[in-house]
C-alpha cells in the first residue's frame, strides 16, 4: 500500500450507522490516520459542560464562542483501540465525550457558525498531508470538497436503532427501545436540517447502506471503489 498515492477519503451520514466502525477497520487497511470529527464537537460541549458555560437548562452560544480561544483539541494514538484517543486542553476526555450529558447537548453546540470554522480548519489541517479517513457530516461537502473517495452512508433507522438499543442495554442503561428509535429519528431530523453546514449527500459521494452488511462485506465494497480511484 505505501507505494500508492495517499488521498483522503469523506465519509458522512446519519448518527449510529457504523461509520467510525468502518472508517477506523479503512484505516487500519491502508495505513491512512482516522479522525472522527463528531469527538471533536463533543470535545467542545464537554468543556462548556465542564466549565458551567453550558447546562441542561441553560444554553449560552455567545459564551461558547468566547470560550473557544481557549480549547485546545489533540488526538493521541491508542494502539489497544487501533484509534486515537481525544484530548481537551491536554486532559484524556475519550470517555467522558460520550456520556449522555454531551450527547444531550452536542447538535445545539456544532450548529454554533464560530464552532464549526474552528473545528473545520483543524480537520483541514489534520488532513492537508492526505493519507486520511475522516467521518462526520459536511466532511465531503464543506471540509474537503476535493475528497478524492466520498461515501455517504446510511441505514434504516430501525436498525440503527436497534444496534444502538443493544449498545446501551450492555452498559446496562435502562432506556426502552422505543426511546432509542425516538432519540435517532430526532437527531437525524437536527442533523439535516440545520442551517450551516446540514448533512447531505455530496454530489460525487457513493452510497453505502449497511443495514444488512457485516464490516467484513463493508469492506470488500470498499476496497472496489478504492482500486477504481487508486488503481
Ligand atoms: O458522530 P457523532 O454522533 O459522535 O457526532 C456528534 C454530533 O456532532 C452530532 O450531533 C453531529 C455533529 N457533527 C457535526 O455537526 N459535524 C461533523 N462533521 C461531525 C459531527
Amino acid at each position: 500500500m505505501e507505494n500508492k498515492k495517499k488521498i483522503i477519503i469523506a465519509i458522512d451520514g446519519f448518527s449510529s450507522c457504523g461509520k467510525s466502525t468502518f472508517a477506523k477497520a479503512i484505516a487500519a487497511q491502508l495505513g491512512y490516520i482516522f479522525i472522527d470529527t463528531g469527538a471533536m464537537y463533543r470535545a467542545v460541549t464537554l468543556y462548556a459542560l465542564e466549565n458551567g458555560i453550558i447546562s441542561g437548562a441553560e444554553f449560552n452560544a455567545e459564551a461558547v464562542v468566547e470560550a473557544l480561544p481557549h480549547i485546545n483539541i489533540s488526538f493521541k494514538f491508542n494502539p489497544q483501540r487501533g484509534a486515537s484517543d481525544i484530548y481537551v486542553n491536554g486532559e484524556y476526555a475519550e470517555e467522558r465525550i460520550r456520556g449522555i450529558d454531551v450527547s444531550n447537548m452536542v447538535s445545539r453546540v456544532s450548529s454554533i457558525r464560530e464552532v464549526r470554522e474552528k473545528l473545520v480548519a483543524l480537520q483541514q489541517q489534520m488532513g492537508h498531508e492526505r493519507g486520511v479517513v475522516m467521518d462526520g457530516r459536511d466532511i465531503g461537502t464543506v471540509v474537503f470538497p476535493d475528497a478524492e473517495l466520498k461515501i455517504y452512508m446510511t441505514a434504516d433507522a430501525r436498525v440503527r436503532a436497534e444496534r444502538r438499543y443493544a449498545e446501551l442495554k450492555a452498559k446496562g442503561d435502562g432506556v426502552t427501545f422505543e426511546q432509542v428509535l425516538e432519540n435517532v429519528i430526532s437527531r437525524d431530523k437536527a442533523d439535516m436540517t440545520r442551517a450551516i453546514s446540514p448533512l447531505r449527500r455530496a454530489d460525487d459521494a457513493i452510497e453505502l447502506d449497511n443495514s444488512y452488511m457485516s464490516v467484513e462485506e463493508q469492506m470488500a465494497w470498499f476496497m472496489k471503489q478504492y482500486e477504481q480511484v487508486v488503481g
